[in-house]
Formats: structure tokens, C-alpha cells, sequence
């Protein structure tokens, strides 16, 4: 059965470098808004042209991260699990992504209080398999509770390396048992844990890791990712699938990339859950 893919982006209107959590962010290095909004755009009409359904959650003043969605919450069937964010310059946006998922049907789950989770950030399904990063930002007791949430087996993957903080930085499932991963950003358990649930790994260069290859949006074989990935697109053609780069180099000065700006509403790899 096929799915139209439902994705959920935020424009940014107010998105800027206001404060520094992340080794990418510089207040000195601002954002140009103008291209900030024109990139935006541009994979918005990308993801279009490939069949997804966007929906936008409202910009706000003084929340400049609300446009990387993917921290809202993970979603699963009509759940979602409302991330809590390590960073209190982030903490605002939980009630307004809170709102926005209660608002349209979802079930909003909480963790406990003193719990860090950033959403689809960190938590990715490759088919029934939750990959889970902690340590940067997502906790690992948080990471167990999602599992037990989503009655699914959780692989947690320690972050080693502060540039790659969240796990959709280093790592993104394409397909039951095939995902991209950069390897530096795990330690020696993490990479052989992933070797061992992901028989087909495809391996990006330190280079290509650096401008956000692994932080790809997949629809269905179409994979967007920023520009300036060309080995990971050759690689990506050899294994089958249609790679297209779109420039988001505004982006990447919050540490954020396509995959960053979306939320699957319908699930990351709705065709792996069980039952369906
Ligand atoms: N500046 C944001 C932060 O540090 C970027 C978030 C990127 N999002 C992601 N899913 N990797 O939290």
C-alpha cells in the first residue's frame, strides 16, 4: 500500500544564530534570512515535487530552532513523543509543537520530568528497529522509556563527537536494513551494533559528513540532502535510489540540514511498523 508521506516544517520567518549550542553555531557567523528563506522554500517545493504533503507549524518570535522539526516530537503511528530539550534556549518550543500534534489528532506523550529527549532527532526507525542517540542531547533512560512506549526494539548509539549531536547527524535509515551512516561519529560498540542490525550500511567521508550528507530527507528512493554531497550521490545511485541537493548552507550555521527542517508525520519508515 502505498503512503502519501506527510511531512511538517516551520518557515523561518524569525530563525537566526541567537545563542550557541553546538559547535556550528557562531553569533559572529549569522544567517542570511533572505537565503535562510529562499533555501527553505526550495526544499519545500523539492518535497512537494516528490509527493509529500507539507504542513507548517507557525513561526514564533524568539524561538529561531522551531524551524528544525525534527526535535518536535517522534512519531509513531498517532503517537507522538514530545521531546524535552537539553537546552533551555529550546524549551519553549515543547508547548507549541504540544499544541500543534494535540491539535491534529496526535496522541502527546510526555516523558517524566528531568528526562532529555529531542525527538525524531535522535530517534530513527530503520523497519522495526528504533535507533536511538544519547548522550549530547538525548538521555539513555529516555531513549529505553520511547522503546518500551512504542513496544520496540531500541539499538542506542552513543554520540562520540559534539558536530554530530543528534543522530539524524550521522545517520539515516533508507529502507529496512539499509542506512547512510558517517562512522567517526560513533564509538567502536556503536559502529559494530550498526553493522549488526544493518546489514547494508553506506558509508559517507568525514568530507561529505561535514556538509550534512547523512542529514537526508527520504521519500520513498528519493533521498534530498544538502549540496555538496557528490560521493554519497554516486554511492546512492549504485544502491538504487535517486539522490537530489538542494543548497542549505543557512542551515547548517545552527548545525541543521534537510532532514533537521521536517517532521514525518506518518512515521520515518511507516512501511517497517508491525501490523501494517
Ligand atoms: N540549532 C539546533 C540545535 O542545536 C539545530 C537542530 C538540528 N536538528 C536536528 N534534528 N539535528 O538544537
Amino acid at each position: 500500500m502505498s503512503i502519501t508521506p506527510h511531512i511538517l516544517m516551520c518557515p523561518p520567518d524569525f530563525y537566526g544564530i541567537e545563542y550557541e549550542i553546538n559547535p556550528w553555531m557562531s553569533r559572529s557567523r549569522q544567517a542570511d534570512r533572505e537565503l535562510a528563506k529562499q533555501q527553505w522554500s526550495d526544499l519545500k517545493s523539492l518535497l512537494e515535487q516528490l509527493g509529500a504533503k507539507v504542513s507548517l507549524l507557525a513561526p514564533v518570535a524568539g524561538l529561531p530552532d522551531l524551524v528544525f522539526t525534527a526535535n518536535a516530537a517522534m512519531i509513531y503511528r498517532q503517537q507522538a513523543i514530545l521531546a524535552h530539550f537539553r537546552h533551555e534556549q529550546r524549551q519553549g518550543e515543547e508547548p507549541l509543537c504540544d499544541r500543534w500534534l494535540s491539535e491534529n489528532g496526535f496522541n502527546v506523550q510526555r516523558l517524566p520530568d528531568g528526562r532529555y529527549f529531542e525527538g525524531a532527532g535522535d530517534a530513527l526507525f530503520c523497519g522495526e528497529t528504533l535507533l536511538a542517540g544519547y548522550r549530547i542531547r538525548s538521555d539513555i533512560h529516555s531513549q529505553q522509556l520511547v522503546g518500551k512506549l512504542v513496544d520496540s526494539r531500541v539499538i542506542p548509539l552513543e554520540l562520540v563527537d559534539t558536530h554530530y549531536y543528534h543522530l539524524d547527524t550521522c545517520c539515516c535509515p533508507l529502507a529496512p536494513g539499509v542506512a547512510i551512516y558517517f562512522p567517526g561519529a560513533f564509538d567502536d560498540y556503536g559502529r559494530a551494533a550498526l553493522r549488526e542490525v544493518v546489514p547494508k550500511l553506506i558509508e559517507v567521508s568525514a568530507d561529505e559528513a561535514h556538509s550534512f550528507a547523512c542529514n537526508a530527507v527520504v521519500v520513498g528512493t528519493h533521498v534530498v540532502t544538502n549540496s555538496g554531497c557528490p560521493q554519497l550521490h554516486r554511492d546512492l545511485t549504485a544502491a538504487g535510489y535517486t539522490p537530489h541537493a538542494t543548497p542549505l548552507s543557512e542551515f547548517v550555521k545552527a548545525g541543521g540540514s534537510a532532514k533537521c527542517l521536517t517532521l514525518r508525520l506518518d512515521g520515518e519508515e511507516a512501511a517497517g511498523w508491525k501490523g501494517n
